[in-house]
């Protein structure tokens, strides 16, 4: 007993590079938002009627980009400032954060709304339908105005049923509601036309006009990001300027990087352990670029593996890998399909002057990537024309590795 108490003291006395380590975990919510003062403008120029004439219009909004481009962030900080707002003004608007990938249907998303509002429904029993009017009719009593955001929204429209998702989307089509109480926020992952084509035309078209866009960060916005963070989180003078650009540079969209906070965030906060783990051994007491390249060097052993295949493939199937990195990297999407590639594939054979070979080669290529287990795929019914295949990559980040495929297609074609 006393030896673990000693642990638990000495641990807690142990000196560390951290100030507050969580600043840099995913979740927290930083005090100043940077580089998304145009998309929070559009936010509440689109929900300026919420205030002016609640219950007057359900207003939905669709914010889409790449993943780590604060698009989670905005949405939760506007919905906090704008409910303070409304209430300075009279008005009950509250703000409910639902993520899809945990609650996938009408009765998950309505569950999660009325937890969080507090609002006692029981929800055994009833159908979903049942669910939302009871939901509704209970705001009503409130007398409570509701912006939904619904995170991660995509895992909401491949799993959830279809009359779930026609109930969530065309909402006051369905229910002839004279105040309408709830509004929306669909946030997704890659490009709006990920939405758009799951959607029907009438509500594809209405959040076309409500669509706000997030840009993958460039190097430049990535330090400023990082450094308040690193202010925040570590004692003074730990984490050097090299080590902020070097991440920067890294992981900017313009630079070599797929421009996502997220991972930037995540690649200095492993660093800073590792130089925690020094602290604690009596060695450097500052968090240094080898510290960070050794973070990469753990979490991405997959592109080591991914060189050494490189040398067993010709020139062309290199091009047909550096089509499909392309095309997930301009899409922001898990998987795009063959056709997409085939596209990227002809754009990448002119640029360097080479003969692009035939469909059914370029077909066979993908299929030995997959054989060699560098890229991933995965197919999918398409309308009446059968299946067809989708492509992805998960053994490093994007930039990373079309940075290695560059090195290699020049080597290639000079040798
Ligand atoms: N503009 C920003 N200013 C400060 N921190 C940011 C900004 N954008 C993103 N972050 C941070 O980067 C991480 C990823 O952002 P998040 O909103 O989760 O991205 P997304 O939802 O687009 O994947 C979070 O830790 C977030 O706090
Ligand atoms: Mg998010």
């Amino acid at each position: 007993m006393n030896e673990l108490r000693e642990l638990i003291e000495s641990e807690i006395r142990r000196p560390s590079v951290f100030v507050d380590e969580s600043v840099l975990y995913p979740e927290f919510i930083p005090p100043v938002i940077r580089y998304r003062d145009k998309q929070l403008k559009q936010l509440v120029e689109l929900f300026k009627p919420v205030i002016l004439k609640p219950g007057a219009s359900s207003v939905k909004v669709l914010l889409a980009g790449p993943v780590g481009t604060g698009k989670t962030l905005t949405s939760i900080v506007f919905g906090r400032e704008i409910s303070r707002v409304a209430e300075s003004r009279g008005i009950k608007l509250k703000y409910v954060h639902v993520n899809c990938s945990r609650s996938k249907n009408l009765v998950g998303i309505i569950r999660e709304a009325k937890d969080s509002l507090c609002l006692h429904i029981p929800d055994r029993g009833i159908s979903s339908n049942e669910l939302l009017s009871v939901f509704l009719k209970l705001l009503n009593r409130e007398n409570t105005y509701l912006i939904l955001a619904l995170d991660e929204f995509e895992y909401f429209l491949s799993t959830a049923p279809p009359e779930d998702r026609h109930a969530i989307v065309r909402m006051y089509d369905v229910l002839q509601e004279d105040v309408k109480r709830v509004n929306m926020i669909f946030i997704a992952r890659g490009s709006p036309a990920s939405v758009w084509s799951r959607v029907d035309s009438v509500t594809g078209s209405y959040l076309m006009k409500n669509f706000v866009p997030f840009e993958p960060y460039r190097a430049s916005e990535l330090y400023t990001i990082l450094k308040d963070r690193v202010d925040a989180a570590f004692h003074q003078g730990v984490v050097g300027e090299e080590v902020i650009d070097y991440i920067s540079k890294m992981s900017g969209h313009d630079t070599s990087g797929d421009g996502n906070a997220r991972k930037a965030l995540a690649v200095l906060h492993a660093a800073g352990k590792l130089a925690d783990k020094d602290l604690a051994e009596g060695r450097t007491t500052r968090v240094t670029i080898d510290h960070v390249r050794q973070v990469i060097a753990q979490e991405y052993p997959a592109l080591i593996d991914l060189l050494d295949n490189l040398h067993y493939l010709n020139l062309h199937e290199i091009l047909v890998l550096k089509a499909i990195l392309h095309a997930l990297k301009e899409s922001g999407l898990d998987y795009v399909p063959i056709s997409t590639i085939e596209a990227t594939y002809d754009k990448v054979c002119e640029e360097l002057g080479e003969e692009p070979r035939k469909h059914t080669q370029l077909y066979a290529y993908v299929m030995d990537l997959k054989q060699r287990g560098i890229i991933i795929t995965k197919t999918s019914l398409k309308g009446r024309r059968g299946r067809s295949t989708y492509v992805g990559f998960g053994a490093a980040p994007l930039g990373a590795a079309l940075q290695k495929l560059d090195a290699v297609i020049k080597q290639l074609r000079v040798g």
